[in-house]
């Protein structure tokens, strides 16, 4: 699949099938989020991966926004150091890197931001310099995907040279 290609179907799923999802796999998502850019280079991210069933279920009570993650094939949290201006566009970054490698294998993704951050330092021992910014869970589609995206329209979104004026003229 090329990037477009991917960009294009990606979907955020919350729901997983119960196959499991190969080391390989894991292994091509945790590199992903490694070979992200970062803010001047500084990689301040740390990546938890999480595949113990018994500790999906502990990531979903530590959530307020992603109770489905307990039902992920596997989740990595992304955490960041909340000192750097710019550490949630990192985390972003990192973020859908992993989720369109993973979709590179038909592995889908979904992402929350609703942590627990007390709860998730405890359970899961993050350090206090980081903060819980990002869960990604991932597993195989349990059903077929529809593939519709529900997004505004480019006019609506895109505008060329200023700030409302239409992207039309492109074509010209
Ligand atoms: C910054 C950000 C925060 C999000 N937080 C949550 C969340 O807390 N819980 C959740 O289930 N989905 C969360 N999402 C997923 C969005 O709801 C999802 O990307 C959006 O509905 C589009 O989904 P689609 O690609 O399947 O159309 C978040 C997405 C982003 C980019």
């Amino acid at each position: 699949m090329n990037t477009t290609e991917a960009v294009k179907t990606k979907l955020d799923v919350r729901e997983f099938d119960t196959k499991p999802v190969g080391a390989d796999i894991k292994m091509a998502v945790l590199e992903a989020g490694r070979l992200t850019q970062s803010g001047v280079n500084s990689q301040h991210w740390r990546f938890i991966i999480v595949q113990d069933p018994k500790n999906l279920v502990r990531l979903a009570e530590d959530s307020s926004s992603g109770a489905w993650v307990g039902r992920a094939n596997f989740a990595v949290i992304i955490c960041t150091d909340p000192k750097k201006g710019y550490h949630l566009i990192d985390a972003g970054r990192a973020a859908q890197d992993m989720e369109l490698t993973a979709w590179d294998d038909g592995v889908v993704s979904g992402l929350y931001t609703g942590i627990k951050q007390a709860d998730m330092r405890r359970d899961f021992g993050i350090p206090e310099e980081l903060n819980a910014t990002i869960v990604v869970g991932f597993g195989f589609p349990k059903r077929k995907l529809l593939g519709r995206k529900n997004r505004r329209p480019l006019s609506e979104v895109a505008f060329l040279e200023k700030y409302g004026n239409s992207i039309e003229a492109l074509h010209k």
